[in-house]
């Protein structure tokens, strides 16, 4: 079974309304093909305007999402709030979020589930640090970050794209070579089709993400486990329409 390929933009705490209009400016002379799903995920404030802006073939997603329903959490947004605004989709776990925010693995997997549960679609991060890479502990952190998402109670994984992102490869240009992507993502599918289900592994897109640029993106995308990008950095340039023109043809 052929899995869509797909490619986040996630463009982090950047941006203005200024630059993002020139931004969607370029983003719109792309011809997307119906092969390739193509997701971008500006801040919670830029979303209504990229959203009316932007190309429909062009999916706005949010970057992180509340943890359950809305109502007396000031300062969050609640999941049915995105999908209120019309977005399908949610970023969730991104390693700057467990990492920096300190948000557990456990939390990641109830927003996973809440989010899911008001009909969203996740693209959900997971990823070791280097120190846990040097240490051979890769397989190991990947599969806890999985676990959490089991043991919160998600059976069904059709609306989850997971996204392994090294956090050694993000922002550092220090991308993973596509050998190294493809075993860890070839290790992660076993994961998913021994804890998941058979169909779930073959079925769920794992994208990769971490210095992905226009000259690295077709390398990494012809491996047969590789199912797309999540792109931060490059996703802000022109160049993401390299990328996006670097997708394997179905
Ligand atoms: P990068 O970020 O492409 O700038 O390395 C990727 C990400 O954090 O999703």
């Amino acid at each position: 079974m052929a899995r869509k390929f797909f490619i986040g933009g996630n463009w982090k705490s950047n941006g203005t309304v200024a630059k993002n209009a020139e931004l969607v400016k370029i983003l719109n002379t792309a011809t997307i093909s119906p092969d390739v799903d193509v997701v971008i995920a500006p801040t919670f404030v830029h979303i209504p305007a990229v959203l009316a802006s932007v190309q429909k073939d062009i999916k706005v997603s949010a970057q992180n999402c509340w943890v359950k329903a809305g109502g007396a959490y000031t300062g969050e947004i609640a999941a049915e709030q995105l999908v209120d605004l019309g977005l399908e989709w949610v970023i969730l776990g991104h390693s700057e979020r467990r990492h920096i925010i300190k948000e557990s693995d456990a939390e990641t997997a109830e927003k996973t589930k809440y989010a899911l549960s008001q009909g969203l679609s996740v693209i959900l991060c997971i990823g070791e640090l280097l120190e846990e890479r040097e240490s051979g502990e890769t397989g190991a952190v990947n599969a806890r970050q999985l676990q959490a998402v089991v043991d919160a109670g998600v059976t069904d994984w059709s609306k989850i794209v997971v996204a392994y992102e090294p956090v050694w490869a993000i922002g550092t240009g220090k991308v993973a070579t596509p050998e190294q992507a493809q075993e860890t993502h070839k290790e992660i599918r076993a994961w998913i089709a021994a804890n998941v289900s058979p169909e779930a592994g073959e079925a769920t897109r794992i994208i990769y993400g971490g210095s992905v640029n226009g000259k690295n993106a077709a390398n990494l995308g012809s491996e047969p486990d590789i199912d797309g990008f999540l792109v931060g950095g490059a996703s802000l340039k022109p160049e993401f329409l390299d990328i996006i023109a670097a997708a394997p043809k179905a």
